[in-house]
């Protein structure tokens, strides 16, 4: 099917002002979950999907938290809060994210990473390196005395697909493969005071369906044809099917299942190792012949 450049710009739009949303609802003392809910609305009041739920990592979470049903978690005085959101329309898929900081301590290491995003931004156009883009980030951060997060980078981004054949790393990989005109791409600089790797932590809140076997029991079967009807291969969240089954016992055993039998990837929370302060900006775009065309 031929790309519909017009759909991506539309759903981008709507993230865009998702995200500036978002510093309005980001206070000390709110519930993250009200935070998520709230932002999650914002878009489909709008008209849209998500291309994944609402992410709102804090400190040395660099991403994937997405917060639990139920979850009491609140915004502290200090917090340094990725925000990582998508709207989609259809199948057009949008990713961008931005770091709010509660205090002015860590506002630097927020700033630098819009500088490398921006600096990154400025070299993307046909035929250009991803390496040479890593490199630039990394330089940005670099100035500061921070590090990139080296197993986190930006991405390609196709119909269905959020993260799609290439990959932008956060620092010179080496990798001379050349973005091409016309390509959907994301690029996210992750910065931190740490040693810039991130790992796996507990919380696993996101997950997506990669195949339709049929499981065993009812209440997994149920689950999975809400997830397939609803979500179809694009990331959901935990809450969202708890909420949706009405039962949070049952639809947690069901995703259990689902897990064990291999219908579901996982996407735990990840965590700096060295648990360093984390921050993030990130846009999406379409690679032009000299240069592209911002989407959020
Ligand atoms: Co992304």
């Amino acid at each position: 099917m031929e790309y519909d450049y017009e759909k991506v710009k539309k759903a981008g739009k709507a993230s865009a002002e998702a995200l500036a949303y978002s510093k309005s609802a980001i206070r000390p003392g709110r519930k993250l979950l009200d935070i998520a809910q709230d932002i999650e609305k914002f878009i489909s009041d709008k008209g849209f999907k998500q291309s994944f739920p609402v992410n709102l990592s804090t400190d040395s979470e660099a991403a994937h938290y997405t917060p639990e049903f139920g979850d009491s978690r609140v915004v502290g005085e200090k917090d340094v809060i990725k925000v990582d959101l998508g709207a989609r329309y259809e199948t057009y898929l949008t990713d961008c994210a931005l770091t709010v900081c509660l205090d002015d301590e860590h506002s630097k290491l927020a700033e630098t990473s819009e500088n490398a995003l921006e600096n990154a931004i400025s070299l993307v156009k046909a035929g250009r390196k991803v390496s040479e883009i890593g490199a630039e980030i990394e330089k940005t951060a670099k100035q500061y005395g921070y590090n990139v997060i080296k197993n986190l980078g930006g991405h390609g981004i196709e119909q269905h697909e959020l993260h799609a054949n290439i990959f932008i790393p956060n620092f010179k990989n080496g990798d001379s493969t050349e973005l091409e005109e016309g390509t959907v791409i994301a690029i996210e600089p992750f910065l931190t005071t740490g040693a810039g790797y991130v790992v796996e932590g507990e919380s696993l809140q996101i997950f997506q369906c990669v195949s339709d076997r049929m499981p065993r029991s009812l209440d997994a079967r149920e689950a999975l044809a809400l997830i397939s009807s609803e979500y179809s291969t694009y990331p959901f969240a935990m809450r969202w099917v708890i909420v949706r089954m009405g039962n949070e016992f049952r639809a947690r055993r069901a995703i259990s299942e689902l897990i064990t039998i291999g219908n579901l990837e996982t996407f735990p929370v990840l965590i700096e190792k060295s648990k360093g302060m984390v921050s993030q900006a990130e846009k999406t775009l379409i690679v032009t012949k000299d240069s592209c065309e911002i989407v959020t």
